[in-house]
């Protein structure tokens, strides 16, 4: 099993046996921090763990992820406007907030009760019960809250940790045409749950100087995904907050197109401070203002998405 030191992260692998109690206090050897760390809970068995049987299977690509370990790359941005696109295209959308700062929940005037941690701490129900519909037509939230931070303290490290999405969403699968995951801006356990369960994942980057490092940091990581628990998943970048008017934005999507052009989509995501002004809303930008150009490259992404 896995332990991880909250302050500087540095990441312990221990003898499950050697660990007496479900938690214990334990003393970081790098920054010498304290912390309580828990014996992760075995996950129960899982029948699709098996690597050669999935190798077989297509990437069912009506799952997916929204990932980038760098933050304010338009992550959440994305995962709520490109929902409720398919949805405008009469699909049924469901959006799976899987980042404790619940900014997609927020993002939607859902106010966080209660998360995947309780529906596991068997404190919710069954999923159905958690999933939220929304303002808007055929647009679904499973939403977050603060006690999500659990699913990552109590599992990080069990064994088939990255299989506890994927396992829940096996029983509500056939309720919608389409299901996007929000993650956040690090590569803990909602990530690999996110990467292990999509069959497409999107890499929202914007055109800064560092971005093509970014993108090669996660396809790096998608390698490893693909070895360990998701063989099929595929990856596309796509362009955000692209600014026309500014060289280095030209310069660097350019270079973002000669570098990955075949995994990128083309419709890219300019700026529209009509996309701040919506959130402060609480609304996606599509439904705040009709002809925001986002919105409206969105509504395309979408149609990309279908092709
Ligand atoms: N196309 C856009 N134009 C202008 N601002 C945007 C655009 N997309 C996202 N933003 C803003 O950028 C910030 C970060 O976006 P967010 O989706 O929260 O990123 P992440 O989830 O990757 O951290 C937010 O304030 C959001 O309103
Ligand atoms: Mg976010």
């Amino acid at each position: 099993m896995i332990i991880v030191c909250p302050n500087c992260y540095t990441r312990y692998k221990l003898d499950r046996k050697s660990i007496p109690g479900p938690q214990f206090q334990a003393r970081c050897g790098r920054c010498s921090h304290i912390f309580t760390a828990y014996k992760p809970v075995q996950v129960e068995q899982i029948s699709f763990v098996d690597l050669e049987l999935a190798k077989q299977k297509k990437a069912d690509n009506t799952i997916i992820a929204i990932s980038n370990q760098k933050g304010g790359v338009a992550k959440t941005t994305t995962c709520l406007n490109l929902g409720l696109s398919l949805s405008l295209h009469d699909k049924k959308v469901l959006l799976v907030d899987f980042d404790v700062q619940a900014n997609l929940t927020i993002s939607l005037g859902v106010t966080p009760n209660k998360s995947l941690f309780d529906l596991i701490a068997g404190k919710a129900g069954d999923l159905a019960q958690l999933i939220k519909p929304t303002r808007y037509e055929g647009l679904f939230l499973l939403p977050s809250s603060k006690s999500l931070v659990l699913l990552n303290k109590k599992f990080f490290g069990a064994a088939n940790f990255e299989y506890i999405l994927k396992d829940r969403l096996v029983a509500i699968r056939d309720q919608f045409d389409y299901i996007l995951i929000d993650t956040p801006p690090s590569i803990e356990l909602f990530t690999l749950n996110a990467l292990t369960a999509a069959g497409l994942v999107v890499i929202p980057t914007q055109c800064d100087y560092l971005s093509t490092h970014g993108i090669d940091q996660i396809l790096k990581l998608i390698e490893l995904v693909r070895s360990k628990t998701n063989p099929v998943l595929q990856a596309r970048v796509l362009i955000t907050m692209f600014d026309s008017q500014s060289t280095a934005s030209r310069l660097i999507s350019k270079k973002i197109k000669r570098l990955y052009g075949e995994i990128t989509f083309e419709t890219l995501i300019e700026m529209d401070d009509r996309v701040r002004e919506a959130q402060i809303m609480s609304m996606p930008v599509i439904h705040y203002n009709k002809q925001s150009t986002a919105g409206r490259q969105y509504l395309k992404l979408a149609k990309e998405i279908f092709a």
